[in-house]
C-alpha cells in the first residue's frame, strides 16, 4: 500500500466479534490469561498476546502498527510523548560512560535532555559543530553508541543529509537515530536513505490537530546487533531483569523494540493511554491531505514574507540558495516544509510587537496543528539555552517560527500583513 492508504488502513483488520469498521479503544488495564500455562507462557515471551496496558494494548498496536508501515519499519513502540520516545531510545543505545552524536540544529527539549540531563545518568552528548557529515564524523570515538539528527530541524529548517550521517553511522557500527517529526513520513522516510531507528513527536503533523500527545519509536530492522556485539552486549548478552532473554537472539530484526518495550517501558512506564492512541489514529487517517496544504500554504506565506520589506529575513527551505534547498529535493522531493521561521525590523522588540499584533494565529509552542501557531523560539522553546548555543539551533532573538496550518492561505496572510503594519 502507498503512504495514502497506509494512512488510512495500515495495522487494522474489522474487529473479527464486533465487525467495529473504526479501530476499538481497549480500556482496559489487563488481559485475562486463559490458564496459569497461559500466563505464564505469555510472560516467557513464547506465545504472542497482550498481558498489562502499561507495557502494551491493542488499540496502541494498531497505532504501531500504522505509524511503522507508514516509516517503512519493521516494529514500532508508542509512548506517552515525544520526548519519553526519544529518552528511551537513547538510554537502549547507551549506557554509562558512553556517549551520542548529534547536530546542534535540535528542538529546545532534546537539547536539554542532552546537554544537562543524559549526562547525570553518565550519558553523554557530543554536539558537532555543524550538521556537515564531516563535523560529525570528527566527534566520533570509541565510546560512541549513536548519531542524532532530526530530519528536519527544530525550529532551524535544516534538512539533514541522513544518507551521508548513515554511512558514517555504519562505517563506525552504530545505528543513525533520526526525529522526524517535523515533515512526517508524508515528507520525509529517512529509512530508505539509511536511518535506523526513527522517532516522532505524534502531537505534531501525525495527530495533526493539537489535541493529543504521543509520542513512537520504529525500527528499520536493519542495524546487526550481533555484528556490533561489542559495543552492544545489552542485545547480545542474557539479560537478567528479564529471566535471561538474549534481545538479538529471541527477537532478530524487532530487538530494539522488544528491548525498549521489556525494559524502558515496562519498569518506567511512559505508557500511552488507549483514547489517545484511538484521537492519534484518526489523525493520521488524513495527514497525507493535510500535508499537502500544509506544504502549499507554507508556500506561498514564505513568498509572502520574502517580498515584504518590513520583514528582514525569512527562513524557508524551499527558496533556492537556502542552505538546504538541495537536500529539500532530495529528502523532501522538493516540498518544504511548514516551518518557517523569519525576523521582522526592530530586533527582539520588534519581533515581540509583531507577535502581540496577531490576531488568528495563535501564540503558543506547538507545531503541526491544522491551525497556523507561532511562536517566539528565544523566550520559550529555547529559552533554557545560551546565547551562543541558540545561535547553533538557529535561533536569533527576533526570530519568529511559524508553524503553517491549513486554514486558507489568504486569511493567515491576512493576519500576517495587519500583524506586520500595527507593529
Ligand atoms: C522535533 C521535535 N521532537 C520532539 C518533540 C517532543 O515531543 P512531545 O512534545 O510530544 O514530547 C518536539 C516538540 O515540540 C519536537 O518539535
Amino acid at each position: 500500500m502507498r503512504r495514502e492508504t497506509i494512512a488510512v488502513h495500515g495495522g487494522y483488520e474489522p474487529d473479527p466479534t464486533t465487525r467495529s469498521a473504526a479501530v476499538p479503544i481497549y480500556q482496559t488495564a489487563a488481559y485475562c490469561f486463559d490458564s496459569a500455562e497461559h500466563g505464564a507462557a505469555l510472560f516467557n515471551l513464547e506465545v504472542e498476546g497482550h498481558r498489562y496496558s502499561r507495557i502494551s494494548n491493542p488499540t496502541n498496536a494498531v497505532l504501531e502498527e500504522r505509524v511503522a508501515s507508514l516509516e517503512g519499519g519493521v516494529a514500532a513502540m508508542c509512548v506517552a510523548t515525544g520526548q519519553a520516545a526519544i529518552h528511551y531510545a537513547m538510554l537502549n543505545v547507551a549506557d554509562v560512560g558512553r556517549n551520542i552524536v548529534t547536530v546542534p540544529q535540535l528542538y529546545g527539549t532534546t537539547h536539554t535532555m542532552f546537554a544537562h540531563y543524559l549526562p547525570r545518568l553518565g550519558i553523554h552528548v557530543k554536539f558537532a559543530e555543524t550538521d556537515q557529515a564531516a563535523s560529525l564524523e570528527a566527534q566520533i570515538d570509541e565510546n560512541t553508541r549513536a548519531i542524532y539528527c532530526e530530519s528536519v530541524g527544530n525550529p532551524a529548517g535544516n534538512v539533514a543529509d541522513i544518507e551521508a550521517f548513515a554511512k558514517i553511522a555504519h562505517k563506525h557500527g552504530i545505528p543513525l537515530i533520526v526525529d522526524n517529526t517535523v515533515p512526517s513520513p508524508i515528507l520525509c522516510r529517512p529509512i530508505e536513505y539509511g536511518a535506523d531507528i526513527v522517532i516522532h513527536s505524534l502531537t505534531k503533523f501525525l495527530g495533526g490537530h493539537g489535541t493529543t500527545l504521543g509520542g513512537i519509536i520504529v525500527d528499520a530492522g536493519r542495524f546487526d546487533w550481533k555484528a556490533q556485539a561489542e559495543k552492544f552486549p545489552a542485545f547480545n548478552l542474557p539479560d537478567a531483569s528479564y529471566h535471561g532473554m538474549v534481545y538479538a537472539d529471541h527477537f532478530g530484526a524487532k530487538a530494539f523494540i522488544a528491548r525498549a518495550r521489556s525494559v524502558y517501558l515496562r519498569t518506567t512506564g511512559a505508557s500511552l493511554a488507549p483514547l489517545s492512541a484511538f484521537l492519534l489514529l484518526q489523525g493520521i487517517e488524513t495527514v497525507a491531505v493535510r500535508m499537502d496544504r500544509h506544504v502549499e500554504n507554507a508556500r506561498r506565506v514564505a513568498e509572502f514574507l520574502r517580498d515584504d520589506p518590513r520583514v528582514q529575513w525569512v527562513n524557508y527551505a524551499g527558496f533556492p540558495g537556502h542552505p538546504s534547498y538541495e537536500l529539500t529535493q532530495k529528502y523532501l522531493h522538493g516540498r518544504a516544509c511548514s516551518l518557517i521561521t523569519f525576523g521582522v525590523q526592530g530586533g527582539m522588540e520588534g519581533g515581540m510587537r509583531f507577535y502581540n499584533e496577531l490576531k488568528m494565529i495563535r501564540r503558543l509552542v506547538n507545531l503541526g496543528d491544522t491551525k497556523t501557531l507561532a511562536c517566539h523560539p528565544a523566550s520559550t522553546t529555547h529559552r533554557q539555552m545560551s546565547p551562543e548555543e541558540q545561535l547553533h539551533a538557529g535561533v536569533s532573538p527576533e526570530t519568529i517560527r511559524m508553524s503553517i496550518g491549513i486554514e486558507h492561505t489568504d486569511d493567515i496572510i491576512a493576519d500576517l500583513d495587519q500583524a506586520l503594519g500595527a507593529a
